[in-house]
């Protein structure tokens, strides 16, 4: 399993660093099995896997559910799990007891929390043990206030994220996530602090890259933002099942080949 101290060389070394989301066990598998360097349980699963319009309904809970079963998929890969709307900025030590639980029964590697207005919970947690990974840009739980668009594309809020970043790396914060913002912005804030910066929807020049499960293999997503490549094509499971369905309806499933052949019923006394 990659480190904090590996993850933070592949920075010094110019390797950049590849993050997936994923929310169950099998997805958290093939993240595992293809070599992805972090795992994300984002909170993003109250969208591609409950169904939600936003972010917003998702619990503290759910994020628990959701990364043991990420954590059983990919025992050997680093995973974060996202700190949910809500859940903090209640008082010291109640935002200390959510983020000890959360990193506690998940077992993740670190905790992601949004907004650089969340510095004083990443030095209080970090001074608790508990890495944290900043979220920056957009921020999706706060969409209500900001809508789906371009973050920090004046100059006044250009320079506020570059001290937004270096705030919460003198936090605390081991890693930044910066989302949908100027790549030029996004490289001068990679090279503005000395902790791994991944990027979506920020250009090339990031540490590294994070992209939702879901969308990457389009996997019941009808909405592609401008950022997202998909790789491969998971809609094709609707033609499965619509053929399923199909064969049922004209007893073609199951054919001898899926029944199992022994004979029992010449032996059963039906009387
Ligand atoms: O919840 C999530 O999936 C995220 C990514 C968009 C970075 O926070």
């Amino acid at each position: 399993m990659k480190k904090l101290k590996d993850l933070i060389a592949m920075k010094q070394e110019k390797e950049k660093i590849s993050m997936v989301t994923a929310y169950d066990y099998p997805s958290a598998k093939q993240a595992e099995e293809a070599g992805l360097d972090t795992i994300l349980v984002g909170d993003s699963l109250g969208m591609t896997v409950l169904g939600y319009e936003s972010t917003v309904q998702v619990t503290l809970d759910d994020m628990i559910h959701h990364a043991k079963a990420v954590r059983r998929g990919a025992p050997n890969t680093f995973v974060i799990v996202d700190v949910p709307f809500g859940s903090v900025g209640v008082s010291d030590s109640y935002d200390i007891q959510q983020a000890v639980k959360l990193y506690r029964e998940t077992e993740a590697n670190a905790i992601k929390a949004e907004g650089a207005h969340l510095a004083p919970f990443i030095k209080n947690v970090t001074r608790m043990g508990i890495p944290v990974v900043s979220h920056l840009g957009l921020t999706p739980q706060s969409v209500g206030v900001t809508g789906y668009k371009l973050q920090a594309s004046t100059k006044e809020t250009a320079k506020q994220l570059i001290k937004d970043a270096q705030e919460v790396e003198k936090a605390g914060a081991v890693m930044i996530v910066v989302e949908a913002i100027p790549s030029d912005l996004a490289k001068t804030i990679s090279n503005s602090v000395s902790i791994p910066v991944i990027g979506i929807g920020a250009g090339k020049d990031t540490d590294g890259q994070v992209l939702v499960y879901h969308d990457l293999v389009k996997y019941g997503t009808d909405h592609k933002p401008k950022f997202v490549k998909q790789f491969a094509d998971f809609s094709i499971g609707v033609t499965a099942l619509n053929q399923y369905h199909e064969e049922v309806k004209a007893q073609a499933f199951p054919s001898e080949e899926y029944t199992y052949k022994k004979q029992i019923m010449n032996e059963v006394d039906e009387r």
